[in-house]
């Protein structure tokens, strides 16, 4: 039987970047999560009949606001629910979910990297039916129906046995509990190479970080690939993340770094994040940036028989470093720059304009499903690996050799007060048309904007995505404010250097961007207006 239960609005149901963020806390509140989830399902055209895929990455309140959405879809008139088993489902894996078997939409609940727990973050993401994040118009309507709800439905029906692969009904809708991890493993089977990269005898090391990539690593790495049981680390998911950070950077995996520096480092190092679509690689003895990863995947992506006939094109966000435009360029196919966020790269998928796509922020993907993808990352390194026979270290080296090098780094500066985050951005704001010809810590300024993205399929524009200021040589910094956190603002500033190729392609990062950090400071005044003298994190 269908319920109308009665509700009043919360104020502060956004969608950022990437969904719903909060603390736990938050979502704790009497119909917080059902007002979302009922904001979403107000905004979803066409659901009668249709169906819906619901997964989480296994964190502090997964199970139980799953269930309460299965009761709501239920009772909302959705025809089917299919849903991981236990809960669980990686990013991509709904991402490929909702395509192959032609769901309208998904739920994915996740806080994405942001650590788990009761006293920790939560969230709700909506996907669409191409299997990517919602795009603005529609996160949009969902936060307009956040505003004015007052009621949701649902059924009176008991909770389903999420551990037990099988269909149910309830109120009248089969609900197919789903195994998780098969057709994603499928997909990769038929993407990778997986005889040549079991034939290629590599060592490998695989931090899951506590949470949703450890069964899909165990299944894919382990039972497919043949690597050994003890190449996967924290492979269990575990509702707190071990109590850990589950974010693949040099600050939290920075016991898969330290490994990997050693003598007796293996062949190749990875790692994802809470739901499974980031990646950090480490081969022995050396760090990939992600920019640079997206850049060197896309130069030898042909070697995987998934990409044998070669790229359509190549999209990163803006703050990503252009090493992947100067790929674009040798391979004549065409580079794009959106603004910060996956949900940008649909509409170039959906088109056919590009086949990979990449973000500073650890996230790497393709055509093959519309979200980043962890493991495809790493597959896709294995395979190069296993096609080449040359160490990670000689991949870069003959990159760099052959494209230059974007020397990069990232400062964040976390949880600094909304009011000074907000007025340094207004001060460059205010300043950027008298900048270019001007001298700035010894460095001149070329150009300088604040990014507006206009998508070439459907002509709408995005503005304000963060603040550019180009340097003489093809040196660069970024200011954006985090649209994923989930207490005050957090400042990236993101640096960047070119060294053409023949120069110095082998120097230290912190050095070669010393002068970019300082006509930063220069430029935004970091410290007066955060108050901090340091960044929390470098990445
Ligand atoms: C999420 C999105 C990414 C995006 C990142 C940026 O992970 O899925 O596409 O790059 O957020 O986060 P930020 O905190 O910089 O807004
Ligand atoms: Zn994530």
């Amino acid at each position: 039987m269908t319920r109308t239960v009665e509700t009043t609005p919360y104020d502060d149901q956004k969608p950022g970047t990437s969904g719903l963020r909060k603390k736990v806390r938050v979502f704790e509140q009497p119909n917080y999560a059902e007002n979302f989830v009922q904001a979403v399902f107000d905004a979803v055209d066409g659901k009668a009949g249709a169906t819906l895929v619901i997964g989480g990455d296994g964190r502090y309140l997964n199970r139980s606001v799953i269930q309460r959405a299965i009761r709501m879809a239920a009772a909302n008139g959705f025809g089917r629910v299919l849903v991981g088993q236990g809960g669980i489902l990686s990013t991509p894996a709904a991402s490929n979910l909702i395509r192959t078997r032609g769901a309208i939409g998904g739920l994915v609940l996740s806080a994405s990297h942001n650590p788990g727990g009761p006293d920790e973050d939560f969230g709700i993401k909506y996907n669409i039916a191409n299997g990517g994040p919602a795009p603005e118009k529609v996160t949009e309507a969902i936060h307009a129906r956040t505003r004015t709800i007052d009621r949701y439905l649902t059924t009176d029906d008991a909770d389903v046995d999420l551990d037990a692969v099988g269909e149910t009904m309830v109120g009248g809708m089969p609900v197919e509990v789903v195994d998780p991890v098969a057709a994603y493993a499928d997909l990769m089977e038929r993407l990778f190479d997986f005889a040549a990269i079991r034939a290629a005898g590599l060592s490998i090391r695989f931090d899951a970080m506590s949470a949703v990539t450890g069964p899909y690593a165990r299944e894919i790495l382990v039972n497919r690939l043949g690597f050994a049981a003890d190449s996967i680390m924290n492979g269990e998911p575990l509702e707190d993340f071990g109590g850990h950070h589950p974010d693949p950077n040099l600050v939290h995996a920075r016991a898969l770094y330290d490994a990997m520096m050693a003598p007796d480092a293996p062949d190749f190092g990875a790692a994802s994040d809470g739901d499974g679509d980031r990646n950090l690689i480490i081969g022995r003895g050396r760090f990939v940036t992600p920019s640079d990863s997206l850049a060197m995947l896309a130069a030898n992506a042909h070697l995987a028989p998934g990409y044998a006939a070669g790229l359509k094109g190549i999209a990163r966000s803006m703050p990503t470093s252009a090493a992947a435009d100067r790929v674009a360029d040798a391979l004549g196919i065409a580079a794009y720059e959106t603004p910060t966020g996956w949900k940008f790269f649909g509409n170039l998928l959906d088109a056919g304009m590009a086949t990979i796509c990449g973000e500073e922020s650890a996230g790497t993907g393709s055509d093959h499903v519309r979200e980043k993808d962890g493991l495809w990352a790493v597959l896709l390194w294995l395979n190069i690996l296993a096609a080449t026979g040359k160490s990670v270290d000689a991949i870069a080296r003959d990159h760099w050799a052959r494209f230059g090098r974007n020397y990069y780094a990232r400062h964040d500066y976390e949880g600094v007060a909304q009011e000074g985050a907000d007025a340094l951005v207004a001060g460059l704001r205010a300043r950027l048309a008298q900048l270019p010809g001007t001298t700035v810590a010894g460095l001149t300024v070329e150009t300088a904007d604040d990014f507006a993205y206009h998508d070439p399929t459907d002509g709408s524009v995005s503005e304000r995505q963060g603040i550019r200021i180009l340097f003489a040589g093809g040196s660069r910094v970024v200011f954006r404010l985090s649209g994923t956190g989930t207490s005050g603002a957090t400042l990236r500033v993101y640096l960047e250097r070119y060294e053409p190729a023949g120069g110095d392609l082998d120097g230290d990062t912190t050095e070669r961007l010393a002068d970019i950090v300082a006509a930063a400071e220069e430029l935004a005044g970091i410290r007066r207006h955060t108050g901090r003298d340091r960044p929390d994190v470098i990445t």
